[in-house]
């Protein structure tokens, strides 16, 4: 051993300094201290001359005031029990949440079946912002939210020439909403026409954050080409996205010079986006909001959820039913079936292993369930068939996310279930049914291991509600057991989803 390294490592700090520190005599150090302490002052003084020279042009904040009283109109402190755990105010429900959808006149009929899914009259809040009075002679459907005609926005500048200038008046459409001056607001959500929005999933989001500091809330592009074109940093606008009201006050006073300053970016997310970055908040992105930016068969990424409430889907029009022998809308409607009665499991993962069979079970829970006669990992399962391609070039990779093809040989494919039906057992726990979905596009495998597996015709899964506390704590995959005993009775496979015990892994020992 060398004894020259064995010396330096004998005291690390010692040597770590000499390598870190220059070495300064004490007169540098005096010298140096006194030019700092001149240089600071020196700064000081400018500053605070600028600050006064400019503060003192009332025209710098004209809208100020007005925010600053309208913000504290809301303020109401309760000393409810229901104090959510990070401030002492009561926690965010549905009515807490005013919701500005971009909309048009002339495409609303064609539009407004995605939101009057979603919609509850008199519970949700929020509106329609059109570019234009709806037809005198169509009286205004009651299940939609109401509208409004969106200020003109000519004056503004639009450059992006594969764009459309509506992305001015989408984009300020969270300033309209913020000058409504509405009562007890504390999360302003955007969305297009065509976002399906789970409302109390997005309330349970919602709820782990302070309302009372400036939140910008949302989702990435799944497609990389998206994000590279548009930015990783913006909450993409179809998925949704989430201004807590503090942050809105800031916004609104900059928002129209924002416009123009970036009147070369194509749609209203990034111009919002690139607003907020002047105010320097940067998003939290949360995994449930799905801008949806995919081609085909959405199946691979439904079945994949990442263990995040479902808060938003979009892009339903572009890409496959997500029941295979359903129309889009039907789809829909049978998912928000499972939906209704358990909002927080909707499409959470839980994998079983059968380990007399050898039989691997992944379960998405109110959408499907993929039986492999093989023992496959959980990090394979975990993993998002590839059914889909990307954004705008129809290819198959980059996504955000990881994603494994789907083989064409039978025999290296899941046996898929979908779901079937949906019903409450008894109180607070569920039973939801999966059938068997034949592709006829593609031959069953027909090796002799496989046939027990091609027999079963069904699964019933029972879970508990989800108990909706637990998105407040470390996130862990729920645990899932086989109940049917050796026998399967009529082709029927019973599980069971639970939360998972202590030291409870699915590796096998
Ligand atoms: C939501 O919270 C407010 C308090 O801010 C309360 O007055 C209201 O009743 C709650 N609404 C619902 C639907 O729970
Ligand atoms: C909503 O409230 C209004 C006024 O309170 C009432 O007239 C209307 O019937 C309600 N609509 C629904 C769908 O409950
Ligand atoms: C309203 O008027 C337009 C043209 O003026 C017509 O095309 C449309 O069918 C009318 N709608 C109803 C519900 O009468
Ligand atoms: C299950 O797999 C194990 C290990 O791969 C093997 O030893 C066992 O025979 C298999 N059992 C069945 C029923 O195929
Ligand atoms: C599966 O669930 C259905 C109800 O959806 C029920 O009729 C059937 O008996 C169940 N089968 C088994 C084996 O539990």
């Amino acid at each position: 051993m060398s004894s020259g390294r064995e010396t330096i490592n004998h005291d690390p700090i010692k040597y770590w300094k000499s390598l870190v520190l220059p070495i300064i005599k004490a007169t540098d150090i005096l010298s140096l201290l006194i030019k700092a302490t001149i240089a600071i002052f020196i700064a000081a003084s400018i500053s605070l001359i600028f600050f006064f020279a400019f503060t003192n042009q009332s025209f710098c904040f004209p809208e100020y005031q007005t925010i600053v009283r309208n913000f504290n109109n809301h303020r109401k402190v309760t000393t409810s029990h229901h104090i959510s755990h990070q401030s002492n105010y009561e926690k965010t429900n549905i009515s807490h949440i005013l919701f500005g959808i971009g909309g048009s006149a002339k495409t609303w009929n064609q539009r407004r079946h995605y939101c009057e899914l979603w919609w509850k009259p008199n519970i949700t809040r929020g509106y329609v912002w059109l570019d234009e009075r709806p037809p005198e002679n169509e009286t205004w459907p009651e299940t939609s939210p109401s509208y409004i005609v969106s200020e003109d926005t000519s004056r503004f500048k639009y450059s992006c020439w594969y764009g459309s200038r509506s992305a001015i008046r989408i984009a300020r459409i969270v300033k309209e909403s913020f000058e409504l001056g509405l009562d007890n607001v504390r999360w302003f959500v955007m969305g297009d026409d065509d976002t399906v929005f789970f409302a109390e999933n997005l309330v349970s989001v919602l709820a782990k954050y302070d309302h009372n500091q400036m939140y910008y809330i949302g989702g990435n592009s799944e497609s990389v080409e998206q994000d590279v074109i548009h930015s990783y940093t913006m909450a993409y606008g179809g998925g949704g996205f989430v201004i807590s009201y503090p942050l809105a006050a800031e916004l609104v006073r900059v928002l129209d010079g924002c416009i123009d300053r970036y009147h070369y970016f194509y749609g209203s997310d990034q111009k919002v986006q690139g607003c907020l970055t002047e105010i320097g908040v940067p998003i939290s992105k949360e995994l449930g909001f799905h801008q949806m930016d995919i081609r085909g068969d959405p199946y691979g990424l439904l079945a994949a959820h990442p263990l995040a409430p479902l808060v938003s889907l979009h892009h339903l029009d572009y890409v496959k039913p997500m029941f295979p022998t359903m129309t889009r809308s039907d789809s829909l409607v049978k998912l928000r079936g499972a939906y209704e009665v358990d909002p927080g499991r909707t499409l959470q993962h839980s994998f079983c292993y059968d380990l007399r069979r050898n039989w691997s079970v992944s379960v998405s829970w109110g959408y499907t369930v993929q039986l492999y006669p093989t023992l496959v990992t959980a990090k394979y399962l975990e993993t998002a068939l590839l059914t889909f391609q990307s954004w705008r070039t129809y290819r198959n990779e980059p996504f955000t996310f990881n994603t494994r093809p789907v083989s064409p040989d039978p025999c290296e494919r899941p046996i898929v279930y979908f779901l079937d039906r949906v019903e409450m057992a008894e109180k607070g726990r569920t039973l939801t049914t999966y059938k068997r979905s034949k592709d006829e596009s593609v031959k069953d495998c027909d090796r002799v291991d496989y046939a027990p597996a091609l027999a079963i015709q069904s699964f019933n899964v029972s879970a508990n509600q989800f108990n909706i506390n637990l998105w407040n704590k470390a996130p862990r995959r729920q645990c899932c057991e086989i109940i049917s005993g050796s026998d399967v009775v009529d082709g029927v496979i019973q599980l069971h989803i639970r939360g998972c015990s202590g030291f409870e892994s699915v590796t096998p020992l």
